[in-house]
């Protein structure tokens, strides 16, 4: 990205932003992300029911563009002249796992934003989204170093398509390869909503970096064999002291990484870091449907009238972590020290 980072111009076709603002017609379009690879298909939103539902269903995903649609949802209710504590409810009650979410929510209900009525909402819900990307451009910058040439490992979809645009760990990545990096990465596919499988994939490959495909249990092998030199991933929700939720699948990746000695770095924004939440064991996981487990893309996988779980995120804890990548800075261990540092600097702390 050549252009000042905070200067962020949200229809920059590089950023590959999956939501966008109709600002005329107030009309919210979300890249529909259960299309994603087959179909490039844009969805309309014209209230808040349709957000949430949305959310809930994973048309739009990703901790950061989960509450950046929360807020445009919120504006939505507001023009709509809907109450807007029922509002917030019904959007709040969609996805317990990602912060942002609630992060979102308790912005836009800020009495100066409310008090300004729809078009202060309106507006707040914009600056979320740009400061979203703007911080996914800080984080690249701060990463792009951190990442040894090599081959990088990544987990589920913390790109683009997680956030208001340009990515976090995926970010560090495409800020990493603009910088020179010699970087190939491999995606986990990530059982059972496949979104390194779907996303990661897609969205490396249209920015023409060097993705591989591979399938979570894939993992190990590779790191054993040499093969992977890093591993980035996004987060959900950071506790105070670093115990870092993300799709389930991370805490087993961050073990295998310790046991080969490979780095295991966390990239999120500040609005990812939840300094209410002191550690892991506080953190609520959403329990999914187990249909999205016993089928696959539609498709019966398993014997009928056997059970499945579906927890769809994992912590994993701050031990394992050799580094949180945000736009404030990059922390390091001990967390519990380091992390509510970066909410007082706006500089570099390595
Ligand atoms: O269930 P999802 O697809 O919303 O889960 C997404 C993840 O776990 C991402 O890694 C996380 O939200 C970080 S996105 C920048």
């Amino acid at each position: 990205m050549s252009q000042p980072i905070d200067d962020v111009d949200l229809a920059d076709p590089r950023l590959l932003s999956p939501l966008r603002w109709d600002g005329e017609k107030k009309e919210l379009w979300l890249l529909d992300q259960l299309a994603l690879p087959a179909m490039e298909r844009w969805l309309p939103y014209r209230d808040h029911q349709g957000v949430a539902t949305a959310i809930r269903e994973m048309v739009v995903r990703g901790a950061p563009a989960i509450g950046i649609a929360a807020a445009y949802g919120l504006a939505l209710a507001a023009f709509r002249g809907a109450p807007l504590d029922e509002a917030a409810a019904l959007l709040g009650a969609t996805r317990p796992t990602a912060v942002n979410l609630f992060w979102a929510l308790a912005r836009m209900r800020q009495h100066k934003v409310v008090d300004g009525g729809a078009a202060a909402l309106e507006k707040e819900a914009i600056a979320i989204h740009r400061e979203d990307v703007a911080a996914c451009l800080r984080i690249g910058a701060h990463g792009a170093k951190l990442l040894p040439e090599g081959t990088v490992l990544t987990h589920c979809n913390a790109g683009a398509l997680a956030t208001g645009g340009y990515g976090t760990a995926l970010g560090v990545i495409r800020a990493a390869v603009a910088l020179g990096t010699r970087l190939r990465v491999f995606a986990d596919e990530t059982r059972p909503y496949l979104q390194g499988a779907r996303l990661t994939t897609w969205e490396l490959h249209k920015s023409g970096i060097d993705v591989t495909l591979i399938t979570d249990n894939m993992a190990g092998h590779l790191m054993s064999r040499g093969e992977v030199q890093s591993v980035i991933v996004g987060a959900d929700r950071i506790a105070r002291n670093g115990d870092t939720a993300n799709k389930i699948g991370t805490y087993s990746v961050a073990v295998l990484a310790r046991e080969h000695g490979v780095p295991f770095f966390v990239a999120a924004p500040l609005s990812t870091l939840d300094m209410k939440t002191e550690t892991g064991r506080d953190i609520p996981i959403e329990e999914r449907n187990a249909a999205e487990v016993l089928t696959l893309q539609g498709v019966r996988i398993a014997p009928l009238g056997i059970a499945a779980r579906h927890p769809a995120f994992d912590v994993t804890p701050a031990r394992l972590i050799a580094a949180i990548i945000t736009e404030a800075g990059v922390a390091r261990p001990p967390y519990p020290q380091s992390l509510p540092g970066l909410f007082s600097t706006t500089t570099a702390l390595y």
